[in-house]
């Protein structure tokens, strides 16, 4: 029996307030599905995907669980006719990423979807906040994938603060129940890890990029700067951030001499590689969190696991400030 909940977890009518990213073009039905069953919110990604490949997603976490669950878009690029199938598809939550669009947060709220927002600072806090979002992901620039620079620490307790009544859940280097202990200590209802979930039995990323993630340290996921000549425009006012990434040689020459890369040769390449379920040897998004993830397991392991050890470490904290 999972003990912790938080009035985000009635909301998204979830039974655990931990939420698995979304993962961009990598496909994450049986992970989305586990997390689900698990009592978690699994989230599917949309991007470079086409629509009709969308939906078999969709229709297939549909037959794999009926338990709430989240399709997310980001502005890299943002897609209209994805986003209107989505309306239709009617998921209990879009999620979103990378700027933040009050157009779309009212069209949600329209078709009765939740809204989440992953923000990287006070000013899109603020920007969501204003256009009503439902739930603000506080995510700090440890994270995998793309994220901008505050660190998890100063900007959960900071949104936290601004958020009010809206329910705040943090992301970014969280891998463990220590992490969501001192999530739940700095203010926030719940968290969003996304390495450690890349590392789970259900993934279908590559064993490679896997055991890459057990055996990594912090310092190997860092930002892939320059990355804009390889990846898509953003097509969405206000959009930034910035991908972290475990080194490969790609990563290393964009750092380094960007003009050595040819996007001409080197984008469809990795397009083809990430749509197959590979990329590591491209571009493994991952966070500074891979130093904290040991092994690769059931996300429902993952999930109970974490409680377990957020239980104990709220236990350890309150006995250590006892007179
Ligand atoms: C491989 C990968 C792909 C990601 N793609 C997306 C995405 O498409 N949309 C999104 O909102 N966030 C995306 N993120 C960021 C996550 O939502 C989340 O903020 C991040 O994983 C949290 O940090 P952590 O990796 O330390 O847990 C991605 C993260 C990773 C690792």
């Amino acid at each position: 029996m999972l003990s912790i909940s938080t009035p985000v977890c009635e909301l998204l009518g979830i039974e655990v307030p931990i939420v698995c990213a979304a993962f961009g073009p990598w496909e994450e039905v049986g992970l989305a599905a586990a997390v689900c069953e698990a009592g978690g919110l699994g989230s599917l990604g949309t991007a470079v995907r086409t629509l009709p490949e969308l939906r078999e997603q969709w229709a297939a976490l549909r037959g794999l669980t009926d338990r709430p669950f989240a399709i997310n878009h980001t502005t890299r690029p943002f897609d209209e006719e994805t986003f209107q199938a989505t309306l239709e598809e009617r998921p209990a939550a879009i999620s979103f990423h990378l700027a933040v669009p009050p157009d779309l947060i009212a069209r949600a709220h329209d078709a009765g979807i939740l809204w989440i927002q992953q923000v990287c600072d006070a000013r899109q806090a603020a920007a969501a906040l204003e256009a009503g979002a439902d739930v603000l992901v506080a995510q700090g620039g440890e994270a995998g994938g793309h994220s901008g620079d505050v660190g998890t620490m100063v900007l959960v307790p900071q949104i936290v603060d601004m958020a009010g009544e809206t329910p705040v859940v943090a992301a970014g280097g969280i891998a463990d129940g220590r992490g969501m202990a001192a999530a739940l200590a700095l203010g926030a209802q719940g968290v969003l890890m996304g390495t450690r979930f890349l590392a789970s039995t259900e993934m279908s990323v590559s064993d490679e990029w896997k055991q890459r993630i057990v055996g990594a340290d912090a310092v190997d996921a860092v930002k892939a700067l320059n990355s804009e000549r390889i990846l898509p425009p953003f097509n969405r006012p206000g959009s930034f951030g910035v991908p972290r990434s475990l080194r490969t040689p790609l990563v290393d020459v964009l750092r380094e001499h960007p003009e050595q890369v040819d996007p001409a040769e080197t984008v469809p390449r990795v397009t083809e590689a990430v749509l197959g379920g590979r990329g590591d040897e491209y571009l493994p998004f991952t966070g500074q969190s891979t130093a904290l993830v040991h092994d690769i397991l059931p996300a429902r392991e993952i999930i109970r696991r974490t409680v377990r050890e957020a239980e104990a470490a709220l236990e350890r904290a309150a006995d250590a400030a006892r007179p």
